[in-house]
């Protein structure tokens, strides 16, 4: 009876390795789905936003990282490496993990380490899910429509009428010149034909004054319109004097506003952080760009031309992902004069004479004013340029509350105009309010000031907006 217990044995030997190979699977897709499941797509999304965003996309769209679309099936190896990957790369890679491995020869070359990120595992488990199930595919996968950018040449309207005026002047010219020689032919012709003298030899000078004075109205009209075309130009020229609407200077480099702006949404703040608490917005330092730039090798639109000459001021290896320190490029291998060291001379676009005071943060900050309202969308710009007044008006349904102006911007009308328009709120009551009540009772204060103050509206211009010294040092 040996052999059935044998049998026996087997089957239970068979029915327990079994049991216990199936519960190990169980075991692992349970831990699988620990990470990659069960995550909360919205907190993902901010996290991702907020820490992933600037190198990888959701999709499989390279950005200065592998796009992580399909990260779930591709992921090659535990979930606590996933982890580790995320919060410390390097040290994931010392482990000697073969995925990790394959990551670290796969990319590490072209785009150079990915950062170390400050999050936990619960972080990353609801990013995981938020990755999966990223909202609106479509709508990130073609946002170039979504955000346009205006091409900034601007100018050349005047030119080309000038040139067809001039045109014309010439033709008009040599046909006038033409007919008084055929004319001048034909009587010569029928003066030779009837015999009479011929007309005595005359330059084209005389011929024409000849021919002026036979036709004074013509000419006369001719002239008038010449003197009233003259006066047109030149008072057209006086009043464009200091107004530079539409004015965008060449800049160093191509810097595009949609693409950062509009594109991956960057707060304007972000770059012009001084708009908030000093009377400058400011131009970023070359610092700033690097945040991002230093992943961020290539662009879509120019490739890596523009974006090297970031490297070049501040100098830094893009090969190896590392500054190169000031002098002599020790050793580096790049070639000398990719790196010169200076920083980017960005050109003014906005530039108030010097006798005018002007505060961002008083307009900003105080006055809650936005700042469409005066350099118009520049989230469709390519780089900075004066927003004609027009075309600010035309983005009141984009930008509600903006208000509408009609001098052009930048010049002195424009303020006064806006001082006039923009009241002020009131909402938080305190020093505006009390200074309202006190004007309004007051008997001996200024008549004009308490009719203005009667609507309870308070303009700019009744806080003394309209003061010169207000504006003027
Ligand atoms: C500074 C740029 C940068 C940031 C920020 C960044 N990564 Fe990465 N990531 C990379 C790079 C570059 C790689 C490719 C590996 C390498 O070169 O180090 C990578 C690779 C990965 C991989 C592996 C991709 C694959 O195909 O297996 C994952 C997963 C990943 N990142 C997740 C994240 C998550 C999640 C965040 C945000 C919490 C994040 N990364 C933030 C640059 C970045
Ligand atoms: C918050 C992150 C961030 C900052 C700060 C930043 N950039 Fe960018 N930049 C990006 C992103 C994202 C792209 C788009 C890359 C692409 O085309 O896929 C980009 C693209 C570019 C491009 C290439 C445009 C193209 O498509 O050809 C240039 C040039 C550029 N940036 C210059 C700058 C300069 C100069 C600064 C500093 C004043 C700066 N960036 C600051 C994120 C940033
Ligand atoms: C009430 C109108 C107004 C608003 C609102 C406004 N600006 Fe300006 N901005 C100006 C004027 C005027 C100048 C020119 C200042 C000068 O030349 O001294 C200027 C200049 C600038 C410059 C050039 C650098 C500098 O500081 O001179 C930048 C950048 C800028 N603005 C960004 C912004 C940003 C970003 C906002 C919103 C946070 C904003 N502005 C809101 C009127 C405005
Ligand atoms: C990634 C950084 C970045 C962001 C984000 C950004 N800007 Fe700029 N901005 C720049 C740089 C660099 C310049 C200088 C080059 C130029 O004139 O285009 C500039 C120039 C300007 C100028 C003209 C400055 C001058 O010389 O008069 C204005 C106005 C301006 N930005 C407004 C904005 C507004 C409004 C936003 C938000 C919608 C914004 N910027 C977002 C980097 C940025
Ligand atoms: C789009 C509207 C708008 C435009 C354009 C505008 N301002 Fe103002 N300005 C305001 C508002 C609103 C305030 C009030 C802020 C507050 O509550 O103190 C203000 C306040 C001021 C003040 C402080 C006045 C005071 O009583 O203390 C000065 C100075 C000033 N602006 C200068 C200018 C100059 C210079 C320009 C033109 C280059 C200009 N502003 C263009 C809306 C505007
Ligand atoms: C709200 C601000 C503001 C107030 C108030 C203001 N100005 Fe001006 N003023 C300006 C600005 C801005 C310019 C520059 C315009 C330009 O560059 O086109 C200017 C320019 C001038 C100029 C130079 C001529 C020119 O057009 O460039 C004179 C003169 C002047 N202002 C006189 C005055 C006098 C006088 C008052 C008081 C009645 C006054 N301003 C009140 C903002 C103001």
């Amino acid at each position: 009876m040996q052999k059935p217990t044998n049998r026996r044995k087997r089957m239970m030997r068979f029915i327990a390795l079994a049991s216990f190979a199936l519960l190990t699977l169980k075991f692992s897709t349970v831990s699988a789905q620990s990470i990659w499941e069960g995550g909360s797509i919205e907190n993902g999304q901010s996290l991702f936003n907020a820490n992933c965003a600037s190198c990888h996309k959701v999709t499989d769209e390279v950005l200065a990282a592998p796009g992580l679309a399909g990260i779930a099936e591709r992921w090659g190896s535990s979930d606590e490496m996933l982890v580790k990957w995320i919060q410390n790369p390097q040290k994931a890679a010392e482990s000697g993990d073969p995925y990790v491995k394959s990551l670290v020869d796969r990319y590490v070359a072209n785009y150079g380490w990915m950062t170390a990120q400050a999050v936990s595992s619960d972080d990353v488990k609801d990013i995981m899910a938020y990755v999966a199930n990223p909202p609106n595919v479509e709508v990130t996968a073609n946002n170039n429509d979504a955000c346009p950018t205006i091409d900034n040449a601007v100018e050349a309207e005047e030119e080309p009428n000038m040139l067809w005026f001039l045109m014309l002047l010439v033709m008009f010219t040599i046909i006038a010149l033409s007919a008084s020689g055929v004319k001048r032919s034909l009587s010569d012709l029928i003066a030779e034909k009837s015999g009479e003298e011929l007309l005595p030899d005359s330059s084209y000078l005389d011929r024409f004054k000849s021919w002026a004075w036979n036709n004074l109205v013509f000419v006369s009209l001719i002239g008038l319109f010449f003197v009233a075309f003259g006066a047109t130009k030149g008072y057209q020229a006086l009043m464009e004097i200091g107004v530079y609407e539409g004015y965008s200077p060449e800049q160093p480099i191509k810097f595009i506003h949609s693409v950062h702006a509009c594109e991956n949404e960057v707060d304007c703040n972000y770059c012009h952080s001084s708009a908030n608490d000093s009377k400058h917005a400011g131009i970023p330092s070359t610092n700033v760009c690097m945040n991002c730039h230093k992943a961020i090798k290539k662009g879509k639109i120019n490739g890596e031309e523009e974006i090297a000459k970031i490297y070049a001021a501040i100098g830094f290896d893009p090969a190896t992902s590392t500054y190169i320190d000031g002098e002599g490029n020790n050793g580096h291998s790049l070639p000398q004069d990719s790196y010169n060291g200076e920083p980017i001379k960005w050109n003014k676009v906005h530039n108030l004479p010097d006798h005018v005071y002007f505060s961002h943060q008083q307009h900003v900050v105080v006055g809650g004013i936005q700042c469409q309202n005066c350099h118009g969308d520049v989230a469709t710009y390519s780089v900075g340029r004066i927003a004609p007044v027009e075309e600010i008006n035309g983005l009141v349904d984009k930008f509600p509350g903006l208000i509408e102006l009609s001098k052009p911007t930048l010049t002195m009308g424009w303020c006064i105009e806006c001082h006039n328009k923009a009241e002020i709120d009131m909402a938080d009551g305190g020093y505006y309010m009390e200074m309202h009540d006190r004007l309004k009772d007051n008997d001996r204060g200024n008549e004009e000031l308490r009719r203005f103050l009667e609507d309870d509206k308070i303009t700019v211009k009744e806080m003394g907006g309209w003061e010169c010294s207000k504006c003027h040092y």
